[in-house]
């Protein structure tokens, strides 16, 4: 059987990249995709998020910033944008016990920073990003996706970003 999920590794040599790179995914997202972004703070989990946003068509105002504190922020946008950021939960069942699983299955798209919380609450479509300090402007990014819905999608993406470069 064909592995339901696929895996492809990715370079962002600086914030411009990833800001780029970002972009394109925020305007090929669809209505209940979930992207999970992992890796340690500072990593630019939330850098990524703010250009997925704008992607999305976010409006700058108020500006996507790190929910830490708040756990989850909406934002409206082409479609709606639901950032988690988990940091602060132990696990899946604060994660459940806030409702917040509820949203992986709503008609926006779900980014997650430190997805890990919410083990065995995502759904088996998910798109993860982990990113990897490099160096100080570089970040390498291992990705793995779920082959169905995503596979036709990341291969579009990385040929418009490697276009753009
Ligand atoms: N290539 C890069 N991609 C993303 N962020 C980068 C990159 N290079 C440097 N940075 C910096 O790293 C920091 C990442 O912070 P942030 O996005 O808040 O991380 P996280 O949400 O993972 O804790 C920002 O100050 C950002 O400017
Ligand atoms: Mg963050």
């Amino acid at each position: 059987m064909i592995n339901e999920y696929q895996t492809d590794t990715l370079t962002l040599p600086s914030p411009d990249e990833t800001a780029k790179f970002g972009l394109l995914l925020g305007q090929t997202a669809l209505p209940g995709d979930v992207i999970c972004l992992d890796g340690d703070l500072g990593a630019g989990k939330t850098t990524l998020t703010q250009a997925i946003a704008k992607g999305l068509e976010v409006p700058d105002n108020p500006p996507v910033t790190s929910p830490s504190f708040a756990i989850f922020q909406e934002y409206q946008g082409r479609i709606p944008l639901y950032h988690f950021d988990f940091y602060r939960l132990f696990g899946p069942d604060d994660v459940s016990g806030l409702g917040l699983d509820e949203y992986f299955y709503l008609s926006g798209c779900a980014v997650i920073e430190w997805p890990r919380r919410a083990a065995g609450l995502l759904p088996a479509e998910y798109l993860c990003l982990e990113l990897r300090v490099l160096a100080a402007e570089a970040r390498q990014v291992f990705c793995r996706y779920h082959r169905q819905r995503w596979a036709a999608r990341w291969r579009s993406l990385t040929e418009k970003f490697a276009l753009s470069r």
